[in-house]
Parts: C-alpha cells; sequence; structure tokens
C-alpha cells in the first residue's frame, strides 16, 4: 500500500510552461523521465532565445551601437542572476563555459597544469561521472600527479572515513560531484571541502545534478571551484558556468586565446584581460546566457524549496512504489538523494527495458550514465534510471510501474 503524502503543488500549472510535454511518443503521452540528462525548457526560455535573435542580435562589449549596448547589458544582467543564484560574491567570478565539462577542463588546464607538480595527489570519487574522471586522469599523465579515488559504499554514499585517509600534505586538489548522477546521492561536500583546506588543496564540485534541486552557496560552502550546465536547469544546452574564487582565477593563466580575453596585443606580448573577460576568449553564446536568467526566473518565481519538496515527495512515492515490484532492486539507497532512482530488474537487460518502456511513451535512460567504474563497483554493466523534475506527477510515476510489470510480463 502506498502511504506518501503528497504537498500542495500546482504541477498542471507548471506542465502548461512546458509544451513539449504535450504529446504522444508511440502513441501514448509522452512521461519524460529522463531529467538528469537533460530537463525540458519552459515557454519563458524558449521564448528568451528568440526575442534575442528576433529584436537585439549584435556582438557583445565591442559594439557602440545600440543593438549591441543592449545585447551587453542582457548578457551581464544574466551573469549577475547567475552570481546571485551561486551566493558568489562578484561578477568577476562568474565565467560562461559550454558546459559542466569545459568548466572542469579548464580548471584542469590551467589551475592544474599552471600549479601541481610530479608526485602531487589529486582525490576524486568512485561516484564520478567520466567529466570529472577523465580529465584529471589527462593531467596525470601529463604531469606525473597520482588519482586517488574515495570508495563507494553499498548504500550509494561516500566512504567519509576512507577520505580523511587519502588526505595528505600531497593532496594538491579535490573534484568529486555536489550530487551523484547515476545514484542520486547528495554528497557531505561541505564536509569535504573543509577536510580538503586543512591539508591546503583546493576543490572543484561538480554541480551538474545540484543546480537544478538544492540551494546553492558557494561562500557558505567554501568551494574553491563550481562548475554547472544550464541544460539540466531548465535552460539551454551549450552553456554552463565556472565559479571560481577570484583570488584563483586571478593567479590561472587563461584557457583559449583570442578576442575578448585581451587587454593589448602586439607581435612582441600580449596583456590579459580582466576578470572574467580572461577566461572567455571569441564570441559567447550570448542566446543562451540571456535565456539561462529566464529559467533561474522560472524557478525562483516558483520558488526553489517548493520545487525540491515537491521532488522529494516524487522520490519518495516511487521508491515507495518501485519497491514493491518483485525482482525490482534499487541501485543508490542513500539517506540524501535528490529525485533520482536507479534500478535494475533481476534476469532483464537495462537496454531491452528502456526499449519496451518507450514503446509505451516513457523514457527514461539505461546504460553506465557516463560512470563505468561506479557500474563496476556495483558489479553491473548498467541500470535503468528515471529521474524526475518539477513537472512529473504521481499518475506518470504509477505509468512507469505499469510499464515495468508489462516489460515483465514480455520478458517472463
Ligand atoms: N550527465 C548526463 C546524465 O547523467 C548526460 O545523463
Amino acid at each position: 500500500m502506498v502511504t506518501t503524502q503528497l504537498i500542495d503543488f500546482n504541477v498542471e500549472r507548471v506542465r502548461a510552461d512546458f509544451p513539449i510535454l504535450h504529446q504522444e511518443i508511440n502513441g501514448r503521452p509522452l512521461v519524460y523521465f529522463d531529467n538528469a540528462a537533460t530537463t525540458q525548457k519552459p515557454n519563458a526560455v524558449i521564448e528568451a532565445i528568440t526575442k534575442y535573435y528576433r529584436g537585439y542580435n549584435a556582438n557583445i562589449h565591442r559594439g557602440i551601437h545600440t543593438l549591441a549596448e543592449r545585447a551587453t547589458a542582457e548578457f551581464e544582467a544574466s551573469r549577475k542572476a547567475i552570481a546571485d543564484f551561486l551566493g558568489a560574491s562578484s561578477t568577476e567570478e562568474i565565467i560562461f563555459t559550454s558546459g559542466t565539462t569545459m568548466g572542469i577542463n579548464l580548471v584542469a588546464q590551467t589551475y592544474g597544469r599552471a600549479f601541481l607538480k610530479a608526485g602531487d595527489e589529486i582525490i576524486i570519487s568512485g561516484l564520478e561521472h567520466h567529466s570529472n574522471i577523465v580529465p584529471w586522469q589527462m593531467l596525470c599523465e601529463e604531469k606525473g600527479l597520482v588519482l586517488k579515488v574515495i570508495p563507494v559504499l553499498d548504500s550509494g554514499e561516500l566512504d567519509v572515513a576512507a577520505y580523511e585517509n587519502l588526505l595528505s600534505e600531497k593532496t594538491k586538489l579535490v573534484a568529486v560531484n555536489h550530487v551523484s548522477n547515476s545514484l542520486g546521492t547528495i554528497n557531505p561536500v561541505k564536509d569535504i571541502i573543509a577536510q580538503a583546506h586543512l591539508v591546503g588543496a583546493v576543490v572543484l564540485i561538480d554541480g551538474a545534478q545540484a543546480t537544478s534541486h538544492l540551494d546553492i552557496d558557494v561562500q557558505d560552502l567554501d568551494a574553491d571551484f563550481y562548475v554547472f550546465s544550464a541544460h539540466k536547469l531548465y535552460g539551454p544546452t551549450g552553456i554552463g558556468v565556472l565559479y571560481g574564487k577570484k583570488a584563483l582565477l586571478d593567479a590561472m593563466p587563461p584557457y583559449m586565446g583570442g578576442g575578448e580575453m585581451i587587454k593589448e596585443v602586439t607581435f612582441e606580448k600580449t596583456t590579459y584581460n580582466d576578470l572574467p573577460y580572461k577566461f572567455e576568449a571569441g564570441t559567447p553564446n550570448i542566446a543562451d546566457v540571456v535565456a539561462l536568467k529566464a529559467a533561474l526566473d522560472y524557478i525562483a518565481a516558483l520558488g526553489k524549496d517548493t520545487i525540491a519538496a515537491y521532488e522529494n515527495q516524487l522520490l519518495a512515492y516511487a521508491t515507495e512504489t518501485l519497491s514493491e515490484i518483485d525482482g525490482l532492486r534499487i541501485i543508490g539507497q542513500a539517506r540524501e538523494k535528490i529525485s533520482v532512482v536507479s534500478f535494475v530488474l533481476d534476469g532483464i537487460h537495462h537496454q531491452d527495458i528502456g526499449i519496451i518502456l518507450d514503446q509505451q511513451g516513457i523514457a527514461i535512460r539505461t546504460g553506465h550514465h557516463c560512470t563505468q567504474p561506479l557500474m563496476q563497483r556495483f558489479g553491473l554493466l548498467g541500470t535503468c534510471r528515471a529521474s524526475f523534475a518539477m513537472y512529473n506527477t504521481t499518475e506518470e510515476i504509477d505509468k512507469l510501474v505499469a510499464g515495468i510489470k508489462r516489460v515483465q510480463r514480455m520478458m517472463a
């Protein structure tokens, strides 16, 4: 029997703002449960992009004409909104990137190359996405660094005691995710950062899966770097943010060379621009930066706490109803989770489950979720992952449950 109580949240009003949800897939109403891969976009975001291209498309920071000034103002207003969203102390600390992956690579290739030396150690965790593993491996190979990994417990939580043992005066950088994309585990990043700082290491937090679910305050966390992508936050694809403490960003060499990131160029010597422009070579993704602000405004209007409370109830409901299915095992039962449920079914390949659910209009992600080492940790090749957003409903979760039972009948 289902016991989860739902809070009062006008989900139908929210759904009305997301045009993509109102369609049929394979003859059934779409049930979109692949939000950890990318969230859908509200009208406000879609319209912000259209408004820019229809009304004030111009290159920024260069022109003195009216359109260029308007585009620049909207672009910088978005930077300010992001600084506020993250609790950053200044807009100089907000660097636009193409996404989380670029943010991590930027830090590895600038901070890492400039300040880490042979024998230094980097700590990551067993919950990381490939994008928070491979850039560090590449750096380790180039510079002769040592990569250490915080183990994962059976619950899907990090082994914090083991982390403390990995830390030493050799640790120079720690890079962990705020939330696991595969299991939904919320990591105790404030403590992880504090411990790292005791040995003098800097910390990068991969916030890709956190920003749409949790309140972020980089100053309270004392994060040195915090990265995320707009498209997992109801914003557009192709745009992301690197937050970095000003003193660190100031000390780091630039990542890419080109226009905008310079103060003066001669053939003998180039002087670099001030923050944040030093890290923003070339014409940026103006339309999508502007649209990211529309996404933040949309979230703020609904209230992040309200959204989080509703998503938590969806998680509780899904955990309860899915657990009642014979032969279904949930992977990752951390005490602190966002609205992600990863599961496997006895005797049925995850890919078959995904395909049969899609035939019923239900979109989930299957496979290793770009976390192959984590899958190995659990002795799996992959899982099925249902990830919920503010526009999902318990009725949709009921459809997932019915869909899984249908898969079991078909594959019996
Ligand atoms: N990182 C994204 C996911 O977990 C793509 O699905």
